[in-house]
């Protein structure tokens, strides 16, 4: 039988308890490697290790909140003494919540920053030591189509979003002379849990009904549809491969074609 392409390795996914992470830790896991899977909620990530587990990988479930340095560092240690290092880092914990302009809360746009920029520096910071140590690393930030193009009623999750470019590049050349690569992945509308929480919002916002609120985001894309979570995954494999070596500081849509640049 052939090698796994990532037979060997050691990743941890953040935000793995549902949705886009619980698909990319399973793709991780199918590919070879042995995943530490992170979030807040316990018995959710637990069942997504469990599954790792069952195709034959080592796991790890750590809950733990990335918005909060002494978690991340504790959620660092407890990796390093789980599975022995890691070479794999897929930032991936973030979500969204929407307001207008006009009188937008502080405490939003606060929240924003922290869960979808601040938390990557922070969980980026805790592992990239033993990535330099070991001259070998693969980081993989899930940022959005909003890292690209400005959005009406997202403004603080828009610029926590492509704050993430900036920091994802500026890493890519500081760690270049480690073999480190660092990639963001920008999906468009995906179908998971924060997409029915946005559907939802729109029921309530406008009165359309749900079929109809679903069908306005399939029609952001010129597919006509909202990508599965499956797809990002695969990204996410690619990328983490020896033979994406010299793929970093990019930022890869994966949104049917909706943004172009
Ligand atoms: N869905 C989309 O259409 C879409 C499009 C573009 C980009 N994205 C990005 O893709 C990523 C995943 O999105 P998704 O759709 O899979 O979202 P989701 O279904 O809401 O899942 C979010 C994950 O992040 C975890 N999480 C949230 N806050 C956290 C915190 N403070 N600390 C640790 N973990 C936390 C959640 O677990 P707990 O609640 O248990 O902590 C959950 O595992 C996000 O960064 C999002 O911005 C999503």
């Amino acid at each position: 039988m052939d090698k796994l392409a990532l037979a060997g390795r050691r990743a941890v996914v953040t935000g793995a308890s549902r949705g886009i992470g619980a698909s990319i830790a399973l793709a991780l896991a199918q590919a070879g490697a042995d995943v530490a899977v992170t979030a807040r909620s316990e018995v959710e990530l637990e069942q997504v290790a469990e599954q790792i587990r069952a195709v034959g990988r080592r796991s790890l479930a750590v809950s733990s909140d990335v918005t909060d340095p002494a978690q991340v560092e504790r959620l660092a240690a407890a990796v390093q003494a789980g599975l022995g290092g890691v070479d794999i880092l897929v930032n991936n914990a973030g979500g969204g919540a929407s307001h207008k302009f006009l009188n937008h809360p502080d405490e939003l746009w606060q929240r924003m920053l922290l869960l979808n920029l601040t938390s990557v520096y922070y969980v980026t910071k805790a592992f990239v030591p033993a990535m330099v140590e070991q001259r070998w690393g693969r980081i993989m930030t899930i940022a959005s189509t909003a890292a690209k193009v400005g959005g009406r009623y997202i403004a603080a999750y828009t610029a926590a979003k492509h704050g993430v470019l900036g920091l994802i590049r500026s890493l890519a050349l500081e760690l270049a002379p480690y073999q480190i690569t660092v990639n963001a992945v920008c999906p468009g509308y995906v179908d998971t849990p924060m997409t029915q929480a946005t559907i939802d919002n729109i029921v309530t916002r406008t009165g359309m009904s749900e079929a109809q609120a679903r069908e306005s985001l399939e029609k952001t894309s010129p597919q006509q549809r909202l990508i599965n979570p499956d797809e990002i995954a695969a990204l996410v494999v690619f990328l983490a491969q020896d033979t994406s070596y010299g793929i970093t500081g990019q930022a890869i849509n994966v949104d049917g074609g909706t943004v172009m640049a």
